[in-house]
């Protein structure tokens, strides 16, 4: 027996969102229905919208989400997930076997795993679920390897969150760039996930954290509430001498770009101190591309990464961060900016286009 609820779809290139009716199947083998209570707003779902990640339209947005387990399919083992298990939804359900899972690097797993059946809407017409999860929706039907149990005392709204943005910041800091005490780092982007990296950077022990973006009221909000100690107006200052400046004229150790433009990416790559490592998280279009001298790309050494979800592993991360949360030590809540109705989706993306939050967050 499937049954119907509500869900937002992009059902074509940039045109609006619309709320629907999906229909969810019962969950088959090693598979999970999740009654969805809070899915943030990221700027993926509006990659997705504005056809920037692919053509699978129509999509079934909604991908940053915490819930409730509803019911698990053949194979679930309930000592794994069982229904009232309170979850954060993760897109990295590993395999365990890939050549990535095979060298003890599941962080990397290429073959992640993903509900076998679609939802669809209520004519049969099968819906992409936004990088496999679809949580702007009453329910979602998802592998169950892509429940992460935590801590139930969370609040839905921010535990959410790290299943992408804050985790994709957090990580790329914490797991890529390997931040650790010492270090000067430097954020280019601080939105939902690059504030992560801002925050991350802080945690593990960052000795500057120099938090740079165009918008005045997202650098005051790194420097009062995320661990920033420095901040950079990228609308009115040369944002690489500026770095240099307040690095004793090197340059940071970690240079992070949350928001994945040539631009942005070169001012990383020049904000960077000698063998220093640039993290690329902000997702480019298609028709981006780089022109870098190649010996500066040799002759400044280090190392340049990208970062996909902060190379995190759900089982491992989420339950951490989530207790460091509850114990005060992790500034989780802040990232809760708003709190919509699932009808607010396309208004969410208007605020986070403006600037105007850090994530907008449906409850359900
Ligand atoms: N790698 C991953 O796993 C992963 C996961 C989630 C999101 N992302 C990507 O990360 C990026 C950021 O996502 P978000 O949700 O934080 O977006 P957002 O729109 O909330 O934040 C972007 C921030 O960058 C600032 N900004 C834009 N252009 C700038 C510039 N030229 N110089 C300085 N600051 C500038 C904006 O003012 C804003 O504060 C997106 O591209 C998103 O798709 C990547
Ligand atoms: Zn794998
Ligand atoms: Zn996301």
């Amino acid at each position: 027996m499937s049954q119907t609820v509500r869900g937002v779809i992009a059902r074509s290139k940039g045109a609006p969102v619309e709320l629907v009716e999906v229909v969810v199947p019962d969950p088959g083998r090693h598979e999970a229905i999740v009654a969805v209570q809070a899915c943030g707003v990221c700027h993926t779902d509006l990659h997705y919208r504005e056809g920037g990640i692919n053509d699978g339209f129509p999509f079934l947005l909604g991908h940053e989400a915490a819930g409730v387990v509803e019911s698990v399919g053949e194979g679930v083992e309930p000592d794994t997930l069982r229904p009232g298990d309170f979850v954060i939804l993760n897109w990295r359900a590993v395999c365990g076997v890939c050549r990535a899972c095979a060298r003890g690097r599941p962080w990397y797993c290429f073959d992640t795993h993903n509900a076998a059946q679609p939802m669809t809407l209520t004519d049969g017409t099968p819906l992409s679920a936004a990088l496999g999860i679809g949580a702007f929706a009453d329910k979602t039907l998802v592998h169950a390897g892509q429940c992460t149990k935590v801590d139930p005392a969370a609040p839905a709204t921010a535990a959410g969150l790290l299943g992408c943005g804050v985790m994709a910041g957090l990580g790329a800091a914490v797991n890529t760039a390997a931040v650790t005490r010492g270090d000067t780092v430097a954020v280019i982007g601080c939105g939902g996930v690059g504030m992560g990296a801002v925050a991350g950077a802080a945690l593990a022990g960052a000795r500057t954290v120099i938090a740079v973006d165009r918008d005045p009221r997202k650098i005051e909000l790194a420097r009062a509430t995320f661990g920033a100690t420095h901040t950079v107006d990228a609308a009115a200052s040369d944002v690489v001498a500026a770095v240099r400046a307040l690095t004793g004229g090197f340059g940071a150790d970690v240079v992070i770009d949350a928001v994945g433009r040539p631009e942005t990416y070169e001012q990383a790559f020049y904000a960077r101190d000698l063998a220093g490592t640039v993290v690329l998280v902000g997702v480019p279009t298609p028709d981006m591309r780089l022109d870098l001298p190649l010996l500066d790309y040799f002759g400044r050494g280090g190392s340049l990464k990208s970062s996909w979800y902060g190379d995190c592993l759900p089982s491992r991360d989420f339950p951490l961060y989530v207790d460091l949360a509850r114990q005060g030590r992790f500034p989780l809540e802040a990232f809760v900016s708003e709190t919509v109705g699932l009808g607010d989706v396309e208004a969410a993306f208007a605020a986070m286009h403006r600037g105007d939050v850090l994530r907008s967050v449906v409850v359900l």
